[in-house]
This record gives structure tokens, sequence and C-alpha cells, in this order.
């Protein structure tokens, strides 16, 4: 049975309520907010009978629990998750792991020294577009790739902290599409990033609302990644549209139900000058598991009742957090950061 304190009342645990009271072997025995009001919201809007904190400092040795939900905003992750692992609890925290890489290091650490798990939630990974596209690259069906553009370019509202903190699109939203990118190549490391940001008199944002990013990654593979929660007009999906250019052809996915193929035909040695056309060839989803938050609270129980391995374990998901804040470092100094 998992005894679960629920960290973070605010807009998103809602989906990780409705998975967890879905189960049979969860039991809620304490939510915790600094704002009263939102964990007793949660409480009566699901039912719950179980004590409310204001810190989960003192909800440690007072309730049942071996496992915390922490979904508060990104500042406060560190603490949370460490003072979590250090009693003895095992974690599944909503993204980024933490605001810093040497935060999540100590709360890696912290994993280590006391055993117990620290799962993050990535939800993008379980969407059966990636996971299409992934088996393709995987099997090499055009050959192995050596470019991914991806373009996630929005015009995204939103009301609470984004709207104020630093970096707002590279530290809550970019760390979903790098991640992918890691998992689309068979979770590689990056090697180096360049990136600009940039926050144009329009944005709504106080940190830059937008930026352009260069990586390379181990094995060779170059990710060219346009963002943007600033445009006003010609949308993509919100999950970016991508792009993976292989030595025999390329494999796209737009961001919504569409994956393809794109075929390389026999080059032809004596015409001259001529621009290549592939051949389209549609690939039907693979849909096995659920999607999104469930898919990945899913993988993240089984992970902890089996003792199998999470792909979006701590130790793996610190490899997408310094892409992030490689980005942010390289466009501060305006120079390319070696990882
Ligand atoms: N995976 C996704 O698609 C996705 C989507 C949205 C948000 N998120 C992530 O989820 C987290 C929360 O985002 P949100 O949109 O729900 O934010 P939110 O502001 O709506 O809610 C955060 C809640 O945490 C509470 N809180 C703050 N400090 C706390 C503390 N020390 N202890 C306990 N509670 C505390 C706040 O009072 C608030 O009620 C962020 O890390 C965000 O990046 C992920």
């Amino acid at each position: 049975m998992f005894s679960v304190i629920v960290a973070g009342c605010g807009s998103i645990v809602n989906k990780w309520f409705e998975n967890a009271l879905a189960r049979e072997d969860v039991k809620i025995t304490a939510v915790v907010d600094p704002i009263e009001k939102n964990a007793v919201a949660h409480k009566e809007r699901y039912g719950l009978n179980c004590p409310v904190f204001g810190n989960i400092s003192e909800a440690f040795g007072k309730v049942e629990a071996n496992l915390v939900f922490n979904t508060t905003p990104p500042a406060m992750h560190e603490e949370i998750i460490i003072s979590a692992l250090m009693n003895g609890l095992d974690v599944f925290t909503e993204k980024p792991l933490a605001d810093s890489v040497e935060a999540a290091r100590d709360i890696i650490l912290a994993a280590d020294e006391t055993g117990r798990k620290c799962f993050v939630l990535q939800n993008r990974r379980y969407l059966y577009g990636i996971r299409t596209l992934r088996s393709l690259i995987e099997k090499e069906a055009v050959g192995k790739p050596f470019h991914i553009s991806v373009d996630m370019l929005l015009g995204a509202h939103f009301t609470g902290f984004r709207n104020e903190m630093e970096h707002p699109l590279l530290l809550d939203m970019s760390i979903h599409t790098f991640d992918e990118a890691r998992y689309l190549l068979g979770d590689v490391t990056a090697v180096s990033a360049y990136c600009q940001e940039y926050n144009p008199p329009h944005s709504w944002y106080r940190g830059e609302g937008a930026a352009d990013a260069i990586f390379e990654m181990s094995g060779g593979t170059v990710i060219s990644f346009r963002g943007s929660w600033i445009g006003r007009a010609e949308n993509t999906s919100s999950h970016g549209r991508w792009t993976v250019s292989c030595g025999e052809g390329a494999a796209v996915w737009d961001g919504y139900r569409g994956v393809w193929l794109n075929e390389a035909q026999p080059v032809r040695p004596d015409a001259g000058y001529y621009e290549e056309e592939g051949l389209r060839r549609e690939i039907a989803l693979l849909r096995d598991g659920r999607e999104e938050h469930d898919g990945c609270l899913d993988a993240m129980f089984n992970a902890l009742k089996t003792g199998r391995a999470m792909q979006t374990d701590c130790h793996n998901n610190i490899h997408s957090l310094a892409m992030t804040r490689a980005c942010i470092k390289s466009s501060v100094t305006g120079e390319k950061v070696m990882l």
C-alpha cells in the first residue's frame, strides 16, 4: 500500500489526485500547502479524510506515509524532496527535478544515501506521438539520426509564478522538450549548448518568454530548438513540431496525431544539380499504455512496486535539467557552454 503525503495543492495536483484516487493501492494520508485554503479545497473536492499541514516537516512522523507527491513550484523542490528522502520516504515529483543542477545533485546524493527513490514526472515522454517517433529512431527506420529540429511556438498565457519568474520558458517548459529529445536518441546527454533568450516589448512575461538553442549531443546529433510563449499567431502544437533528419530520410511528428517517415530515394548520380524529394509514408500511432500524467504515474508506481528501473529517475533526469541550465548560462554569457 502507498501512503501518500501530497505537498502543493495548486492546479497540476488535480491530475495526480485523479490518478492516485482511482488506484486501490493508494491512500492519501496528508495534504500540505502554506496557503491553507488551497489544501482544504482539494481535501474537500476529493472527499479526503486526512489532516492538513502548512509545512511538510509537520507531517513527518504524525501520519503514516511512505511516499510524497511533490507538486510545488520549482523553487521549493530541493527542500521538499530532500526532507522527504531523509525521512525515509520515496518521492514522485513534478518537473523540473530542481531549479539548479547543484540542487539536483544534492537530491541524488540524498536518494543514494537513504536508498530511497526520486522519480520525475515527465509526462511528455508518455505521449503516443513521441513514443511512436522514438520507436522509428530506435529501429533506424530511415537510418541513423544526425539532426533534430523542434519548434514549439505558442502564445501561452498563464496566471501565477511563470509570469514573474526569471527564464520562464527555459525553466518551466523547455525541460519537457529537452527531455523528449534525449529520450528520442536513447537517453544520450548533451555535450554543448548555445542559446539566446529574448523578450520583445509586447511580451507579457517579466523574464524571457522565448529562446533559440543549439545542442550537440553525445553521439554527435545536433538539436535545434526554437521555443516561444510570446507568439501572436501561427502556433505549433504545444508539444512542438519535430523533424528528425536521418541518413536515409526523415521521421516527423507534427505534435498532434500525425507521425510519418519521409524515405530518401536513390540518388541520381548523373542528374546535375537537383533537390532530393523523399517518399512520405504515414505511420500508425503506437498506443501502448496511457498517455501524459497517467502514463508516467502508472510507470512510476509500477517501478516502485517491482523495483524495476524508471526512465525518469533523478539520476537520469538531471541530464535534462543540465541542458536547461546550460542554455540559461549560455544566454546570459553569450557563449557556447560545454557540459
Ligand atoms: N508536467 C506538466 O505538464 C506540468 C504542468 C503544470 C505544472 N507543472 C509543474 O508542477 C509544479 C506546480 O505547478 P502548478 O502549476 O500546479 O503551480 P501552482 O502555483 O498552481 O500550485 C503550487 C502550489 O504549491 C503550493 N506551495 C508553495 N510552496 C509550498 C510548500 N513549501 N509546501 C507545500 N506547498 C507549497 C502553493 O501554495 C500552490 O498551492 C511546478 O513544478 C510546475 O513546473 C508540470
